[in-house]
């Protein structure tokens, strides 16, 4: 009798001490299937991706958990220029074209060259109250009437003919000059604003020598040149053409200064796909210093760079 009643405390409190151990073992139990470590798991992520996509907003990894597994989604977005509100466009581009790389895809998508150019229902207007960084391609147009504000004229020292910029473009250029100049290399302006009608001249002409493709590679449709935002500006020196600009000391010297002066040379080599025209080794756009020499450093397009940086 005696040692019974001394069991009975204990029985009690081993009890107890259980019930508190499943309690707190299934509470976590609860939390662990709960959390999104887990569900991700569950889906087929491993310990890296799930560092990655735990990296999201709430919102963003609930998008993710309610998605298929898929190994590029980790990958795309290692990329920098990622971003979560093209994932969809990425992956259906990637399933399309899967040996481009993620960079190219994410560039790509980033700046619509995923869409037919020119497309109307995937065309708007511009946002012009962005200053220097007026962003006009295939996808974003001008109205016909749209002129800048502060044209001037360019004096003949600078450029050839009847050739027109904002104020601040040509302060900017004839800095550049001068820097040329010092180093005994001329630079000339061919041409620079161009009006929505001039515009249309320079399109059609080409069209007709050779052709809709040819004109389009070469050439904007009225409303989608940047020469009508009066930052754009054709760049020669004496004796050589578009075709041979590419050879000159001149060309190598803005390639190589030009963004310390608030230019960028606007349609590179090898990034056709992602402008939507050929290589112009002529054409240069202001879009000031700060920005020039960031999309020099990054070695982007201005597309690229509006597609990222200002939406
Ligand atoms: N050549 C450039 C693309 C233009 O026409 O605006
Ligand atoms: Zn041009």
């Amino acid at each position: 009798m005696k040692r019974k009643i001394k069991k009975l405390p204990i029985i009690i409190l081993v009890v107890i001490l259980l019930t508190i151990i499943i309690s707190i073992v299934t509470v976590k139990h609860i939390q662990k299937i709960n959390s999104t470590s887990y569900k991700l798991g569950q889906l087929g992520y491993n310990e890296n991706d799930i560092t990655i996509i735990e990296g999201l907003e709430e919102k963003q990894i609930e998008e993710i958990l309610n998605k298929e597994y898929n190994a590029v989604i980790p990958n795309l977005m290692k990329e920098k220029y990622f971003l979560f509100k093209n994932l969809d466009e990425y992956i259906t581009y990637f399933q399309k074209n899967n040996s481009t790389s993620l960079e190219r895809i994410i560039a790509i998508v980033n700046v619509k060259s995923n869409y037919d150019r020119y497309d109307e229902k995937i065309v708007i207007a511009t946002d012009i109250n962005k200053g220097n960084l007026l962003l006009v391609n295939k996808y974003n147009y001008l109205q016909a009437d749209y002129i800048p504000e502060d044209i001037v004229n360019i004096p003949l020292t600078y450029a050839f003919d009847d050739n027109q910029t904002t104020k601040e473009v040509l302060s900017a250029f004839k800095n550049m000059w001068t820097a040329a100049k010092k180093e005994d290399l001329t630079l000339i302006v061919n041409s620079s604003y161009r009006d929505y009608e001039s515009q249309e001249q320079v399109w059609n002409s080409y069209e007709k020598q050779r052709g809709e493709d040819y004109a389009d590679s070469i050439a904007a449709r009225a409303g989608y040149s940047e020469h009508q935002t009066g930052l754009a500006l054709d760049i020669t020196t004496y004796g050589a053409n578009k075709d041979t600009f590419e050879e000159t000391d001149e060309f190598k010297w803005l390639d190589k200064n030009a963004h310390k002066y608030g230019f960028i040379l606007r349609y590179p080599k090898g990034k056709e796909d992602i402008t939507g025209y050929a290589y112009e080794s002529w054409h240069f756009r202001y879009v000031g210093k700060e920005i020039a020499t960031k999309i020099k450093k990054e070695n982007i397009t201005f597309d690229e760079y509006y597609a990222y940086y200002e939406q």
